[in-house]
């Protein structure tokens, strides 16, 4: 029968146990000396060997010749213990037998001597789920635990655990582990189970894992079943996850703003049936190493990957400015929010791609599109009216001047003002920051004169909210400022006040295309 190599490579010895020294030298050092606790608190993240020390403490406290603190894990008791068929030695998931009575059946099991070991031990795991009352029949015996009694408690949520119950315990903290450490052990394993594991293969798989040992083996058995040899490329495939090169292929397109390309490579990627949850991430830790490399002067302790992806990284970290980059991180950052709820991951993937697309992209004065949009902008951040201009007319020469129109009378009887196409990103920024606004500004519209916001919203509570509270109108002016990059100041629309000047279909398009990172050819 298979047996999966996280249960078949249970450690068995405290030495055996990886990365955890500071926790096991002194449970051994207990052991040995006959002075251990009669309650421990282990804690620490998944499959870091809570569960594991646990046991071995059982099997050492009790094993009938033991070596120096540890378990012989040969003799009857040791081997019972294992096997589960001595009942001294008691797991109870607490996150299934949380009730008052469980703990009280313990609690009477507990006052009478073992059968056939010296301890009784009990092993409590996830004990933050315990009820309150299983707590309080809990606390009675751990105020004085009869001299045959050991308690092992094990959480991952340290927080949710009662301080009564903390004070009691001798606590010990598991932490993650590190990723060399990890890749060492998946290579003693392979080594032993005849497994062929590259080095790199094995680093990938501990950097998936996170710091937990069980996750590791469970992802090595994976990649298993794919190749008794498992390289990086094993690994890759296993996982789902997008090689290293492709990744750097699609930020090379990304940076030499070249959406065709970089959609490309998102296609190859799905047609090897990658995932894009997964792709997503890789994209933030990649920019997350090129903020690294660009920031860090000795970046290679912070930095996974070979003397050439260290090289190849520093290469586009010099193409993108440190805000680009940052930039970059939040709006994929974004993009994984949304990636996981919604069904159409790749579209999701796409539309952050073709944003990263078009960061810092200069507009090109050849192009007579982008011309218009980028004199549309100047006269936004200028305030100028806007002159009503046949949609084709040519670029005026003045590209670098103020535009010739003299500025607005301070005393207007009537503002200029246009729709602001925009609005229902500026809502969807606000639903993250302000429900309460966003709930009452569903049908609002704005315009805008390049200076101000002008919110036309018939909602009261909008009104109320944004005259008594600071923080809606702050709300407000961040997601304005989250999606135009620029700050507005606010204002109602009043339409005795303004005069709406519809903007041509074709801008709008233009300006849609440009926010969504899509560079506009010639018409
Ligand atoms: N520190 C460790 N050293 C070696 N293997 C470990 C370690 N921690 C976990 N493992 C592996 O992961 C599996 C699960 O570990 P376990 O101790 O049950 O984790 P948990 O901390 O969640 O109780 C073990 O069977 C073992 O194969
Ligand atoms: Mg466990
Ligand atoms: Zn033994």
């Amino acid at each position: 029968m298979y047996q999966a190599l996280y249960r078949k490579w249970r450690p068995r010895t405290f030495e055996d146990v990886v990365g955890q020294d500071h926790i096991t030298t002194t449970l051994k050092n207990q052991v040995a000396a006959g002075k251990f606790s009669h309650a421990y608190l282990f804690t620490g993240s998944r499959g870091t060997g809570k569960t594991t020390c646990s046991k071995i403490i059982a099997k050492a406290v009790n094993c009938l010749s033991p070596v120096d603190g540890n378990p012989c894990n040969q003799c009857e008791i040791c081997r019972g213990i294992d096997d589960g068929s001595i009942l001294d030695v008691v797991e109870i998931d607490a996150a299934s037998n949380n009730g008052v009575d469980n703990i009280r059946q313990l609690r009477e099991e507990a006052y009478f001597l073992p059968t056939v070991a010296k301890k009784r031990v009990y092993i409590l795991d996830e004990c933050h789920m315990l009820s309150a009352g299983a707590v309080n029949a809990l606390l009675k015996i751990l105020e004085e635990p009869p001299e045959h009694v050991i308690f092992i408690l094990a959480t991952t949520e340290i927080h949710k655990v009662l301080p009564t119950i903390l004070s009691r315990c001798q606590r010990f903290d598991f932490k993650r582990i590190k990723s060399r450490v990890i890749a060492d052990r998946l290579l003693y394993v392979c080594d032993q189970e005849g497994i062929q594991l590259e080095d790199d293969g094995a680093m990938l798989i501990a950097r998936l894992a996170d710091g937990g040992m069980r996750d590791a083996l469970s992802l090595l058995d994976l990649c298993v079943s794919y190749s008794q040899r498992i390289t990086l490329e094993t690994v890759t495939q296993a996982a789902g996850l997008t090689g290293r090169e492709r990744l750097f292929a699609l930020v090379g397109a990304i940076l030499s703003h070249d959406p065709t390309g970089a959609l490309q490579v998102v296609e190859e990627l799905s047609q090897n049936s990658v995932d894009f949850t997964r792709l997503c991430e890789q994209l933030v830790s990649h920019y997350r190493d090129l903020m690294i490399v660009k920031t860090v002067r000795e970046p290679d302790d912070l930095v996974q990957g070979t003397q050439e992806e260290l090289e190849q990284l520093q290469k586009q970290a010099g193409e993108l400015p440190l805000p680009q980059i940052l930039e970059g991180i939040q709006l994929l950052q974004d993009s994984m929010g949304r990636i996981s709820r919604t069904p159409f991951k790749r579209t999701e993937l796409e539309m952050a791609v073709l944003r990263l697309c078009g960061q810092g992209q200069p507009s090109s004065a050849s192009n007579p599109l982008e011309e218009r949009v980028a004199r549309l902008e100047r006269m936004f951040q200028q305030g100028a009216p806007q002159q009503s201009q046949p949609p084709a007319s040519p670029p005026p020469q003045t590209s670098n001047n103020p535009p010739a129109t003299p500025k607005p009378a301070k005393k207007a009887a009537v503002q200029q003002v246009e729709p602001f196409p925009r609005w229902a990103e500026v809502l969807e920024q606000l639903k993250k920051r302000n429900g309460a606004l966003y709930g009452a500004m569903v049908e609002s519209r704005a315009f805008t004169n390049g200076e101000m916001m002008l919110v036309d919203c018939p909602n009261e509570l909008f009104r109320t909210l944004l005259r008594t509270s600071v923080a809606a109108k702050e709300s407000l002016r961040d997601s304005i400022l989250a999606v135009t990059g620029q700050k507005f100041s606010l204002g109602p629309y009043n339409p005795e006040k303004y005069a709406v000047v519809q903007r041509d279909p074709l801008t709008d398009l233009v300006e849609k295309a440009k926010a969504m990172g899509v560079p506009v050819e010639e018409s």
